[in-house]
């Protein structure tokens, strides 16, 4: 098993994407720190592990408060015994045109997915370089972390910057035996984007931007972020790996 009595924290772990890395990863024989800012769902992601024989442990995390950041690491560290692999999947999503964006929805989703994406990274980063041992990063970034769509400025900003981040700390970071990846996912079925595909029209929209016509399962996407996370990937930092069937390469025509 890839990831055999490996402590796998995953933010965001308690729904959608998060959730099916939790999954994947007990699968492969990690032990799972579950960490998301709902504890109920966090914790029926890590009872669903335990139900099928694997560890898991759910914890209550705000990934743009500081001190809840180091208390989970700190928490899923003494209770695991160890620390390898951080995925930030904690995100938010506001639809709304840029002339009518507030301070405060474009500060929310900065400070989710952004801030939320650098805290974590940053406070698991230093305990390992404190412990001496090596890790792996994976973001969670987006095509429109490549690309941008409309009403989505906040969104889109937040996620160029979380590609920025992960290239920076995979910079700084790699001769500390840390690599730092993200995957850009185009549109995955999740509570995020449910209301989606309750509209025939949008739901043909979503197929259409995809060269596979069709959106993505949460758990392929989670596959992908494993396979960025796993020790035989040893050369690999610094990526940003598209796994969005095909939307950003260009346009049909
Ligand atoms: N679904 C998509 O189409 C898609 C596409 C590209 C990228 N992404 C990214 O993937 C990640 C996961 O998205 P998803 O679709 O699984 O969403 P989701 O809504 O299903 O799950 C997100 C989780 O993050 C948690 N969360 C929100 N704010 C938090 C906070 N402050 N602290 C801790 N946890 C918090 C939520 O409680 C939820 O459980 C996000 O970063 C999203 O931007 C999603």
């Amino acid at each position: 098993m890839r990831f055999q009595d490996q402590a796998v924290l995953v933010t965001g772990g308690g729904s959608g994407i998060g959730q099916q890395v939790c999954f994947a990863a007990a699968r492969e024989g990690a032990r799972v720190a579950v960490g998301d800012l709902d504890l109920e769902r966090a914790e029926a992601t890590a009872a669903t592990i335990r139900g099928t024989g694997g560890e898991a442990h759910a914890f209550r995390l705000d990934v743009t408060d500081p001190a809840s950041v180091t208390a989970f690491v700190a928490a899923a560290e003494t209770t695991l015994g160890r620390l390898d692999v951080l995925v930030n999947s904690a995100g938010i999503r506001e639809i709304v045109s840029v002339l009518d964006l507030s301070l405060e929805e474009w500060q929310r989703v900065i400070g989710v997915n952004l801030t939320g994406t650098f805290l974590p990274s940053q406070a698991f980063a230093r305990r390992l370089v404190a412990l001496d041992r090596p890790g792996r990063i994976v973001n969670l970034a987006s095509t429109l972390g490549i690309s941008a769509a409309p009403n989505r400025a906040a969104y889109t900003a937040s996620k160029h910057g979380v590609v920025g981040i992960t290239k920076e700390m995979a910079l700084e970071l790699g001769d500390r035996g840390i690599r730092v990846n993200a995957v850009a996912p185009g549109v995955v079925r999740t509570p995020m984007t449910e209301r989606y595909f309750q509209d025939p029209v949008q739901a043909q929209v979503i197929r259409d931007i995809h060269a596979v016509g069709r959106w993505a399962e949460p758990a392929e996407v989670a596959h992908a972020i494993l396979f960025l996370a796993e020790e035989a990937n040893g050369f690999v930092t610094g990526a940003i790996l598209t796994v969005d069937g095909g939307w950003t390469i260009g346009k049909k025509m």
